[in-house]
This record gives C-alpha cells, sequence and structure tokens, in this order.
C-alpha cells in the first residue's frame, strides 16, 4: 500500500484507506456495471465524483476493463478520440496479452505515436481532417474494446464539454455507438451546473432517458467526523470531535474544502489541535487566497459585488427577487439582480439548487463565501 505523510490528500485519488465513505454510491456504482446499466454521475463541483469512480475502479476485477477518460481539456472530437485513445492504453499492464492485441488494433487506425522519455510508453495522438473519420475512428476504437471477451467500462468524466465541440451530432452518433454495444457499460459524469444534466433530461436531447441518474451530495457528517479523528488518532494527535463537525459546516460540506482544511491542520505536526489553531488555519487560508478575491471584486461592477456579498452573507438564498431579501441588503431593483444572478450563473460564481422541491443559490467557492463574510467589504 502506498504510504503517504498526510493521509488527506487534495488531489486524485490514492486508496481506500484515504477516501471517506461512499459506500452506497459505491455499491449502486457497481451494481449499475454488473448489471449493464449506463449510469449518470452528477453533483456540486469538488463534492468527490472522479474520485469516487477511482475508488469504484480500484474494487473491480482484472475480468473488468476500467477506463477513466477526463474530457476536461478537450476542445473538439479529435481530442476527444486522443484523450480516450491514451486512456485506453494506460487501462492496461504493458504485459498483458490483450495489452498487444489492442495496440496492435489501435495502431492500425493510424495515429501519431511518439515514446515517454522516461517510462518509454507510448502516447498516440489522431489529427484527422473531418468529422467523419474522427468518428469512425473512435467507433472502431470502441469495437475493438468491446471485441475482447471481457466486460468494459467507460468513464467520460466532464461529458458536458462535448457541447462545445464544433463537430455537429457528436450527441446523436455517440449515442448510436454505445447503444450498439451490450459488454461497453459507460459512466458519464459532471458537474451538474454545467449542462450536464441537460443532456439528459431534455426530452428532444439525445441522450434524454439514457441511463441510471446518481446524484452526489455531502458525505454523511458523522462518518466524515469519525473518519477525520481516525486519522489524526492513528498519528497520536488530537482533536475533538465537536471542532470537526464545526470544520465541515464551515467548509459547507463541501468534500473538497474540508480535505484542504484537514490536510493544513495536520500538517500542523502538533499532539493537539485547539480551537484557536483551526481558527487561525481558516485566517491563513482566506488570507493566501486574498488576492485572487480582491482581483475578481476589481472585475466585477459595484452592482455586482453588492449583489454578491449579500449572497455570501446569506448562505443559501431562496428568493432573491423577494420583498425580504431585497430589503435585508438594501436593493430596491429585482431586475437588477435578476441580471446580476444571471450572470454570476454564467461564470459560475453562483449555483442553482434544490432542497427537495425548492430552488436556492449558493456561492460555488466555499471559501470566497466565507471571505466575503468575514472582511467588511
Ligand atoms: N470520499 C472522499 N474521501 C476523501 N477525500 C475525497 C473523497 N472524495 C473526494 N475526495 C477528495 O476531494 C477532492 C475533490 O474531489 P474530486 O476531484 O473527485 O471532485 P469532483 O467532484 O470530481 O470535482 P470537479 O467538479 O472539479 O470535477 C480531491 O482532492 C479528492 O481527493
Ligand atoms: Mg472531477
Amino acid at each position: 500500500m502506498t504510504e503517504i505523510k498526510n493521509p488527506f490528500i487534495t488531489k486524485g485519488y490514492i486508496s481506500k484507506e484515504y477516501f471517506c465513505d461512499r459506500e452506497e454510491e459505491t455499491a449502486d456504482i457497481l451494481s449499475a456495471i454488473n448489471n449493464g446499466r449506463d449510469l449518470i454521475l452528477y453533483g456540486k463541483r469538488k463534492m468527490g465524483k472522479s474520485a469516487l469512480i477511482k475508488h469504484v475502479f480500484h474494487q473491480l476485477d482484472n475480468k473488468i476493463i476500467s477506463i477513466w477518460v477526463d474530457l476536461l481539456p478537450s476542445v473538439n472530437f479529435n481530442d476527444f478520440l486522443t484523450l480516450t485513445a491514451n486512456a485506453v492504453l494506460s487501462a492496461f499492464e504493458e504485459e498483458d496479452p490483450l495489452y498487444k492485441k489492442i495496440w496492435a488494433g489501435m495502431k492500425k487506425l493510424r495515429p501519431t505515436v511518439t515514446y515517454d522519455e522516461v517510462s518509454g510508453t507510448p502516447n498516440v495522438s489522431f489529427d484527422l481532417s473531418d468529422t467523419s473519420a474522427r468518428i469512425d475512428t473512435f467507433s472502431k476504437l470502441i469495437r475493438l474494446l468491446s471485441s475482447s471477451s471481457k466486460k468494459v467500462v467507460i468513464a467520460l468524466d466532464e461529458f458536458q464539454q462535448i457541447q462545445e465541440y464544433p463537430e455537429k451530432n457528436i450527441a446523436e452518433h455517440l449515442r448510436t455507438l454505445l447503444q450498439s454495444l451490450p459488454n461497453v457499460t459507460v459512466i458519464f459524469s459532471g458537474s451538474d451546473q454545467h449542462m450536464l444534466l441537460d443532456m439528459f433530461n431534455k426530452i428532444d436531447q439525445p441522450f434524454y432517458e439514457f441511463g441510471q441518474h446518481l446524484k452526489l451530495g455531502p458525505i454523511d457528517s458523522d462518518k466524515y467526523v469519525d473518519f477525520i479523528e481516525a486519522h489524526f488518532k492513528k498519528n497520536k494527535r488530537k482533536i475533538e470531535r465537536g471542532d470537526i463537525y464545526n470544520i465541515i459546516e464551515w467548509c459547507n460540506h463541501r468534500t473538497m474544502n474540508i480535505q484542504i482544511l484537514a490536510n493544513r491542520l495536520y500538517s500542523l505536526h502538533q499532539k493537539t489541535i485547539t480551537e484557536a489553531d483551526i481558527q487561525n488555519m481558516k485566517d491563513t487560508i482566506l488570507k493566501e487566497k486574498e488576492d485572487i478575491y480582491y482581483t475578481l471584486k476589481r472585475v466585477v461592477s459595484k452592482g455586482q459585488w453588492k449583489v454578491l456579498s449579500a449572497f455570501a452573507r446569506e448562505g443559501k438564498v431562496y428568493a432573491p427577487y423577494g420583498k425580504a431579501f431585497m430589503q435585508k441588503y438594501g436593493f430596491t431593483n429585482s431586475s437588477i439582480i435578476r441580471r446580476v444572478v444571471q450572470f454570476c450563473l454564467d461564470k459560475g460564481l453562483l449555483y442553482q439548487s434544490h432542497d427537495g422541491e425548492e430552488s436556492f443559490f449558493e456561492l460555488d467557492d466555499v471559501f470566497l463565501r466565507r471571505w466575503v463574510e468575514m472582511t467588511t467589504v
């Protein structure tokens, strides 16, 4: 097992020892894979979608080929193809006999091949000029995989990215292809505020009713407290359970922020972490981000900043255009708020979510929210 110095990791996935809970979601995804159901995994940013997929992949036996493709850097279908092909190659050990077969098949698709100077592993890229050639090559690549006797699961992470591609009808082509391969299961994943859900929920969209939906919410607080306390204890350090609950609350239950704060507190190398240490660490983190936040304040208009600060102070805003909210924060014109809300949603500063049937707005960046709350700006 990989030994690391700080058990609170702030990127990627190492092993289940450093991964908190998600037992139900893991079981749901495993069941979908084992029963050949495609899955749409969505949730707020930084909640842990990518890490969960990797966690699930770590539990699969070697009868299943698991491929994780991060589509975030892709801007067209050529990139999609290149990223998928490289993800396919890195899904195998080089000594795996299937790797040789896949590699031989992939070379027939005429990629440009370069080799990593250190490890010697191949890296492929495609530069096909027209859309139909790109789609045809992708189709051959996927069919190559599905022709093996093994079951295949492909995670297309940040799938909403395909909406940015200039090629037409990509979603239609993908749907037709992916639907025709019974031994290939697909996990589509992305943040809900990135229109991922529109692609699967709108009746006029090719992926309408395509697969099972799984919304990733926050980790159960009791389980997160157990996890954090246990890792401190393991290294003979003490942190009060009540203080950990407060940390989770302060981080608005966002996994990434909780991990960052826990990581920083753990790195103090103290026998006991006091409430004052936690407060100091929160201040330090916000101070480090201050330049970015002041820049943001400079680039938005005064009016936009006023709305943003009101949202930060309020937390969850259910009725931004209602009398109560407007009076509390000194607004007189609801159409201005409406415009700013749209602007902030487009820029990813705000997101819209639901508590049951009630919809609300909230600042996406938890630390920004805490900074605005704290500063008298
Ligand atoms: N269950 C968990 N236990 C401990 N750490 C976790 C857990 N889930 C995620 N993390 C950590 O939280 C951080 C954010 O997770 P991740 O990148 O998977 O989120 P995401 O939802 O995919 O984010 P994005 O919206 O940017 O794609 C990472 O550092 C990851 O290691
Ligand atoms: Mg992710």
